[in-house]
């Protein structure tokens, strides 16, 4: 076990002071990128990604990410590597972290990106787990901040699953001062853990309408995350009355926005016309995903700055 690494398993791994100086740092470097400044404070450093589940957005972000900031990355898939021989996550920490600098992990369990954490000589970042996908909310929350300013006091209604999505919206709610609105279908709910930490934070609903009445963000994701393929028609019935549609945006506030982490399933957990609509800050929220993560980045392997206040 080694204490002294920062490691993002969980939105919850930050204070919320160093939240801000990360998603703070983000806007600066997305301004730098623009401008195609160079900045390369990881020349010679290396990210292992470790994917047991498909990706799109996480992997090219991450890829891309390192490149700009001089790096590399490398992309390891169970398939082709002695995890999937299954070789102990705690003997794969052991190795992989004596040859790279930083690992990014997207797997099933929770538990499987704490033990790599405990064993590992380098930060770990948590790429998505069943539970959380804290980088998602990074990103997201940088997205409402560039469009809307500080979120403190402000309200969001999650429509849809008590998924990993929605468990990071929670802590999210916590740890930067907004109100979550969660409506799920019965049998759907977020995990107790999850609802213990974030009390006074989250009010629950059934009805999604009620939760959206007059808030300033509405958020879905899919109703069948990766790995439940096989409830997907049973999931489509539960959810029935939970789309996002231009009628339930309308409850909400005037210059309320819609997002939405992605892969979106248009006609299901959102309509065509609110995905595509002038209300959706989606395709932002996508590529914060790269400006997020080199902030993310930079911090667990060069440090905060010095001289940030404490939290
Ligand atoms: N939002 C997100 O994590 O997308 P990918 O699954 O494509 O990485
Ligand atoms: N809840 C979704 C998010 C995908 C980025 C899943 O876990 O598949």
């Amino acid at each position: 076990m080694n204490n002294a690494v920062r490691h993002f398993l969980t939105l919850t791994d930050f204070t919320p002071v160093e939240l801000h100086a990360v998603i703070g740092r983000a806007i600066q470097l997305k301004d730098m990128w623009k401008r195609r400044e160079a900045h390369e404070p990881l020349h010679l450093r290396t990210l292992a990604m470790i994917f047991e589940k498909s990706s799109t957005r996480t992997r090219v972000s991450f890829e891309a990410g390192m490149t700009q900031l001089g790096g590399h990355s490398m992309f390891l898939s169970p398939n082709d590597t002695q995890l999937g021989r299954g070789e102990p996550i705690e003997d794969s920490a052991r190795v992989i972290s004596r040859m790279v600098d930083v690992v990014m992990i997207r797997t099933f369990e929770q538990a499987k990106v704490e033990l790599f954490a405990a064993n590992s000589r380098v930060p770990v970042i948590n790429a998505l787990t069943d539970k959380f996908h804290p980088c998602q909310l990074l990103a997201d929350m940088m997205t409402w901040m560039e469009q809307r300013g500080l979120p403190n006091g402000k309200t969001v209604a999650w429509i849809g699953d008590g998924n990993n999505m929605c468990h990071s919206w929670m802590n999210a709610a916590k740890l930067f001062g907004f109100h979550l609105n969660v409506a799920c279908p019965e049998g759907y709910d977020p995990d107790q853990d999850v609802v213990n930490a974030t009390e006074g934070c989250v009010t629950f609903f059934r009805d999604p309408s009620a939760a959206v009445e007059g808030v300033e963000v509405v958020v879905t994701d899919t109703w069948a995350s990766m790995g439940q393929e096989a409830e997907k028609k049973e999931r489509e019935k539960a959810f029935a009355g939970y789309q996002v549609t231009t009628e339930m945006m309308a409850l909400a506030a005037k210059d309320a926005l819609f997002m939405h982490c992605l892969p979106a399933y248009r006609g299901l957990e959102v309509s065509a016309e609110v995905m595509d609509g002038p209300q959706s800050v989606v395709w932002d929220e996508a590529e914060n995903r790269l400006h997020a993560q080199k902030a993310l980045l930079e911090v667990l392997v060069c440090g905060f700055p010095e001289g940030m206040p404490e939290a």
